[in-house]
């Protein structure tokens, strides 16, 4: 019997290259950045199954390319870049990488609303630029978390691990259930919903008006794109920070710009961009901002884990058993 093909997009722990190749043939392209659409479709053809990465765009011309192709298993939560329609249609299983990555891009978010609201990004430009003269008392002031309001957009896997961290840093809680409508909110694959505890509950404007920090960490969807546009960002304290490490295109960069420029709100953080890896020309001159390149997930030990779910996600399907974490269309 042939074995199945499987195409792996791009570079992924030898470790579970070898798992894959245990029941498949295996090509893997090994560059640091996207292969061209054409060679990619290329490649493709006769596979079955493809490890896709968050900017692998599977669409309908790249199905139609690969028409032996029974599973795309992206290695990722988000799965915006997958026609998850076109897949469908054509009997596509799709699957994703929730759970696994939770605690990463949580941690993230602290190292984020960290590094926002105590300017430790400015303050390292500083002191590279040999622009220190010394300790003072009212020098590089930043915000305290102790006793602060902190405002979750979308509640599901990672909004919850951001939850849970916040009573270490003496935060208060509060959140909105906006657009997320992919199961983010539903059972984790323990298959247990977890409780919410003592947090409070508000609607997406009560949230911005109220909360010292807003974190978003809903998908991408068509509810959610530009969800933080000039009007949401118009109802946020002036002394308030944005964090954003879910989808670029949820926050209005352009909006986002003119807010920090304009000092309407106090700072901002983003891990993720709206035509990643370009970031809007207007924020790179800004002191208020801090941009990370899209790390958070970026762990050894969780991209490890990323890889080898979406391996035996594809190892499942092509041999006729269920995948471990389906996304199913809704
Ligand atoms: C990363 O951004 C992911 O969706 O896994």
């Amino acid at each position: 019997m042939t074995r199945p093909a499987v195409f792996v997009a791009r570079r992924i722990p030898t470790g579970v290259v070898d798992l894959l190749r245990q029941a498949c043939e295996v090509d893997v392209h090994d560059g640091p950045a996207d292969l061209p659409r054409d060679t990619l479709f290329a490649r493709l053809a006769g596979k079955a199954g493809l490890l896709s990465v968050l900017t692998t765009r599977v669409d309908r011309d790249l199905l139609a390319a690969a028409p032996d192709l029974r599973v795309v298993a992206n290695i990722a939560v988000g799965h915006d870049n997958i026609d998850l329609a076109a897949a469908a249609e054509r009997g596509v299983v799709v699957t994703n990488t929730p759970d696994v990555l939770t605690e990463a891009v949580a941690d993230l978010t602290y190292a984020l609303v960290l590094a926002a609201t105590r300017r430790v990004v400015e303050g390292d430009r500083l002191v590279r630029a040999g622009g220190w003269r010394g300790w003072s008392l009212d020098f590089m002031l930043g915000m305290e978390l102790r006793g602060k309001l902190l405002g979750i957009v979308g509640l599901g896997r990672i909004g919850r691990a951001v939850a849970a961290r916040a009573p270490g840093f003496g935060l208060q809680v509060a959140f909105a259930d906006v657009g997320d409508r992919d199961g983010r909110d539903g059972p984790g694959s323990d298959g247990a919903v977890a409780p919410v505890p003592a947090w409070q509950r508000l609607s997406f404007d009560e949230l911005l008006h109220a909360s010292d920090i807003v974190t978003v960490h809903v998908p991408l969807t068509p509810a959610t794109r530009h969800l933080v546009d000039q009007r949401a960002l118009a109802r946020m304290k002036r002394s308030a920070y944005l964090v954003n490490t879910s989808r670029g295109p949820v926050v209005d960069e352009a909006a986002l710009a003119w807010a920090l420029r304009e000092h309407l709100i106090a700072g901002a953080a983003l891990d993720v961009y709206e035509r990643e890896p370009q970031v809007h020309p207007d924020l790179l001159g800004l002191d208020n901002v801090v941009l990370a390149p899209h790390l958070g997930s970026a762990t050894r030990e969780t991209r490890t884990a990323m890889a080898e779910l979406a391996a035996r996600n594809v190892l499942a399907v092509l041999d006729g058993r269920p995948p471990l974490t389906p996304v199913t269309q809704t």
